[in-house]
């Protein structure tokens, strides 16, 4: 990774302010909006601009070989699901460098998952974790602490030590939700987070957006947001999982009337897509619904009070 001195207009004095305030690479100059730098830093504003016109500069201009590629890639880790099924399917576990989304309706697992993941991300390499913190953004105030206890007994791990690797932000409207996605590139690599969970993407953006004439706005911000979550995920080799709910799509009446909420935006923004929905009793059905190179397949799963795992006596 380049050194924030080779920007234009950062020399050792600026370069040290940039890293006191947690920017300490050129993504993270590229991507904080540039009031929040000004305000952590002290950096006037006029130099901040162009520290980033040369940060964006710097980073789209940046070709790299396929082999620099290839390397980059070869990092990428899988964090497990706690159900080898859906393990399986998912191309070994939840991807870093990626952004998973969980989409189902009420109900179906999203968080449970979520929960689940916030546990497991901290497994060491050889149980199928990723060996770092999580954060987790909650906008629907659903993040059970409680149940990270549990997860983390069933696991046989230390609850507390668990719960403290674990920051959690509640976002109380959708432009709370994006500083608190700004924040992530300090929080990040500050504390070794290897797993960034946001549940739900969406829900503010459609409670608050309503009508036609803000539809355009909103799906702006979405992917806006969407793009720093990617970059923040390639930038720190961590996994992001989002969750979006379904929409009722009363046109289908031959496919599952319930489609993704957010359009092209989110369809586009997600490298994979996980579609969850209920079966008998405790059963959930995972799909993949979309995704680069992970075929269109299905697992089931249970969740249970240790979280997720196979179905008992399915093969
Ligand atoms: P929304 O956020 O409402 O869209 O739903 P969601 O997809 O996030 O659903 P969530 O992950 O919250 O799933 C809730 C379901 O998980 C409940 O209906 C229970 O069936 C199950 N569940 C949650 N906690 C437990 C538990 O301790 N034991 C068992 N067996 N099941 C649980
Ligand atoms: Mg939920």
């Amino acid at each position: 990774m380049e050194d924030l001195e080779s920007l234009d207009g950062v020399g050792p004095s600026i370069a040290s302010k940039l890293r006191a305030a947690g920017y300490t690479t050129i993504e993270a100059v590229a991507v904080t909006p540039p009031m929040e730098i000004v305000e952590r830093t002290g950096i006037g504003l006029g130099t901040v601009l162009k520290i980033q016109e040369s940060a964006r500069k710097m980073l789209s201009a940046d070709f790299k070989t396929a082999r620099e590629y290839y390397e980059h890639r070869k990092s990428m880790r899988r964090c497990t699901t706690g159900s080898k099924k859906l393990d399986e399917i998912l191309g070994g576990g939840i991807e870093t460098q990626a952004i998973t989304e969980l989409i189902g309706e009420y109900g179906s697992g999203k968080t449970q998952l979520c929960l689940m993941l916030s546990v497991t991300a901290q497994l060491p390499y050889d149980r199928g974790g990723l060996e770092g913190k999580v954060a987790f953004i909650d906008t629907e105030g659903t993040f059970m602490p409680e149940r990270i206890y549990q997860i983390a007994s069933g696991l046989g791990l230390n609850p507390n030590e668990v719960a403290n690797n674990i920051f959690v932000a509640r976002a109380y409207n959708s432009s709370h939700q994006c500083l608190l996605i700004d924040r992530l590139f300090t929080l990040c690599p500050e504390n070794n987070v290897k797993l960034v969970v946001v549940d739900s993407m969406i829900s503010h953006f459609r409670g608050e957006y309503i009508g036609r004439e803000t539809l355009s706005e909103r799906q702006q911000k979405l992917n806006q947001y969407l793009h720093k979550l990617l970059r923040l995920a390639e930038a720190y080799n961590l996994a992001v999982v989002i969750t979006n709910q379904v929409q009722a799509n009363p046109a289908a009446f031959f496919t599952d009337p319930n489609r993704p909420a957010g359009g092209n935006i989110m369809a586009h923004a997600c490298t994979h897509r996980v579609y969850l929905r209920k079966g008998s009793k405790n059963v959930r059905v995972a799909k993949i619904i979309d995704s680069p190179y992970l075929p269109e397949r299905e697992a089931n799963f249970i969740i249970t009070e240790k979280g997720i795992a196979d179905v008992e006596g399915e093969d």
